[in-house]
């Protein structure tokens, strides 16, 4: 597939995202062999690592549940708004006494991990673990650390795949910098 018009440079490519995503769904399938595992995915960045991922998850968990939680901070702009608007069609009852793995696409700021993960445990999740692909630690603003990271990611404003720049670019097969030109100020 040509290379969308309005893309730089590509930081990581098709194949390696999904050799990474393969290695991430061993890992998880491990760890989670014996119990029943409820994965939610964070929409709207983290739908298609989610869908990526669970296709690569073993050995089988006792079960496997998919499930998504919408959450949002951004807005159309390039940062965040440190506002996270949560889900609130959410059944939370869902989550009781569930193995929880949140997927994300990236953590930035932390700030909506970091409310996630302690709503999952308020409403009575047996566990709660995080699942990111990316991970830019340099912009972090409160303590989040996933349990499984697909990538260390550069300090650079990016997009493709389930990553957004305006609601633009979330079907990219591969991760890459917005040129310049095509940024609002
Ligand atoms: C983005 C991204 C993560 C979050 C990370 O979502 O998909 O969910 O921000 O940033 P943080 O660590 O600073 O909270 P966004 O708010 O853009 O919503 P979207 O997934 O619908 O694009
Ligand atoms: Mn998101
Ligand atoms: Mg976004």
């Amino acid at each position: 597939l040509p290379q969308h018009p309005e893309i730089g440079q590509i930081i990581f490519s098709a194949e390696e995202i999904e050799a990474r995503v393969a290695e991430l769904g061993r890992l998880v399938g491990q760890e989670y062999q014996h119990r029943d595992l409820l994965v939610l995915g964070v929409l709207k960045g983290a739908f298609m690592f989610t869908t990526d991922l669970v296709r690569h998850i073993y050995p089988h968990p006792g079960s496997l549940e998919v499930d998504f939680f919408k959450a949002s901070s951004y807005g159309s702009g390039t940062s965040s708004s440190g506002v996270v608007q949560l889900d609130s069609a959410f059944d939370w009852g869902s989550v009781r006494d569930k193995h929880v793995l949140l997927v994300e696409d990236i953590i930035d700021t932390g700030n909506t991990l970091s409310r996630l993960v302690a709503l999952m445990r308020e409403a009575g999740a047996a566990s709660v673990r995080v699942c990111a692909l990316l991970d830019k630690k340099a912009r972090r603003r409160v303590p989040m650390q996933a349990d499984y990271t697909g990538f260390e990611c550069p300090d650079e404003f990016i997009v493709g795949y389930g990553i957004d720049y305006a609601e633009k670019y979330r079907n990219l097969p591969y991760i890459g910098s917005v040129r310049p030109e095509f940024i609002k100020h």
